[in-house]
């Protein structure tokens, strides 16, 4: 099993695929093979442009496939759980674009399938597998920043296309699912452990979903997280950790590059440390390929997947409530 190259197929022929296609094609024990368009037009098209040996017109076709044993879901948000489903009871393995699901009672249904099935699925969180975060996450473990107290970040861009499928509230729409979930997802890691109470605002569009999303989290051991999100303003992003001991400064979080640089400051001094990187997106192919050839379990589980639904859900509670949500 070890030996075995493990042949991807593209389920849809949306934008984030080209941040894919090359790791897929540079790693050596993974072969892109085959996407799948809703019409036979797309699909044939996209595999003339990306050099994709086969293309399905329909994505049961492709789940349907023998010569296919992985697929990577990045359908709109509200299709991620239903097509992830039927991938996995169709035999594949599954790296699906996040948020995984948009409600617990979907996230439960692909945590059952992942077990009937025995197949790997998870969620595509680039930034979890990146030198960056990992030299972050030593930092942490080793004490470098002392005890906990403070998590701070943000994520957001213009959003400029009218008939974008993040304005869908039926496709599972709005800043906090397309951009919010980095930025909790980066604060839970940092905490580890889930938020004990959180509290949100947001500031509706047109199509009734967040345009911009502001809110709190309250994790055990008195330590606190304060995000934003949004599809309203300037291309913005950071994370800051604050410890008792020293705080970290993180420019580029979400998608770091080949040669990054984070602040450490501890005493007066706030010193420099640069990161020798690696393409964002080669680390969660490889951690599929190790997870299904080799059996070790994918870095992010589904119960990490799970606590993030389930803290962006309360954050929406909250802001429609007004009143601060218990997890
Ligand atoms: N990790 C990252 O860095 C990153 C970055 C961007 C986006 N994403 C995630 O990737 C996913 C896709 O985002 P994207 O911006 O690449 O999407 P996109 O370009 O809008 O593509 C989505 C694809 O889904 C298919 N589709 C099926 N039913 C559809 C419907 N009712 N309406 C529209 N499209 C439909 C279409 O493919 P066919 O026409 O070929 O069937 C379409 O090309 C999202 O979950 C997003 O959160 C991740």
């Amino acid at each position: 099993m070890a030996d075995k190259i493990l042949r991807w197929g593209l389920l849809s022929t949306a934008n984030i695929n080209r941040a894919l296609i090359p790791p897929l094609k540079a790693s050596k024990r993974n072969r892109l093979v085959a996407v799948a368009s809703r019409s036979q037009a797309s699909a044939d098209s996209y595999a003339h442009q990306w050099k994709i040996p086969r293309a399905f017109a329909g994505y049961d076709a492709l789940l349907n496939s023998r010569d296919v044993d992985v697929i990577y879901n990045s359908l709109p948000n509200g299709l991620h759980a239903e097509w992830t489903i039927k991938a996995l009871h169709a035999g594949k393995h599954v790296l699906c674009e996040k948020p995984m699901a948009v409600s617990l009672a979907e996230m439960d249904a692909i945590q059952d399938a992942a077990r009937q099935t025995g197949r790997v699925v998870a969620e595509a969180f680039m930034y979890r597998h990146h030198p960056q975060t990992l030299k972050i996450k030593q930092m942490l473990a080793d004490g470098s920043l002392g005890k906990l107290q403070m998590i701070k970040g943000s994520f957001t861009f213009m959003l400029e296309s009218a008939g974008d499928v993040r304005l869908d509230p039926g496709l599972g729409g709005g800043s906090i699912w397309d951009v919010g979930c980095y930025p909790i997802s980066f604060a839970r890691m940092v905490a580890g452990a889930e938020p004990l109470e959180v509290f949100g605002w947001q500031v509706t569009g047109q199509s009734g979903i967040d345009m911009s999303f502001t809110g709190q989290m309250r994790f055990p051991g008195d330590v606190y997280a304060q995000f934003d999100c949004g599809f309203a303003s300037p291309f913005h992003s950071f994370m800051e950790i604050v410890g008792t001991q020293g705080a970290l400064n993180i420019p580029v979080p979400f998608k770091p590059g080949k040669k990054e640089k984070i602040y450490f400051s501890h005493g007066n001094k706030t010193e420099k440390q640069e990161i020798k990187g690696q393409e964002l997106y080669i680390g969660e192919v490889e951690d599929m390929a190790d997870a299904i050839l080799l059996g070790q379990p994918p870095r992010i589980s589904l119960e990490d997947s799970r606590g993030n639904a389930a803290t962006i859900l309360a954050l929406l509670e909250s802001a429609h409530s007004g009143k601060p949500v218990a997890l």
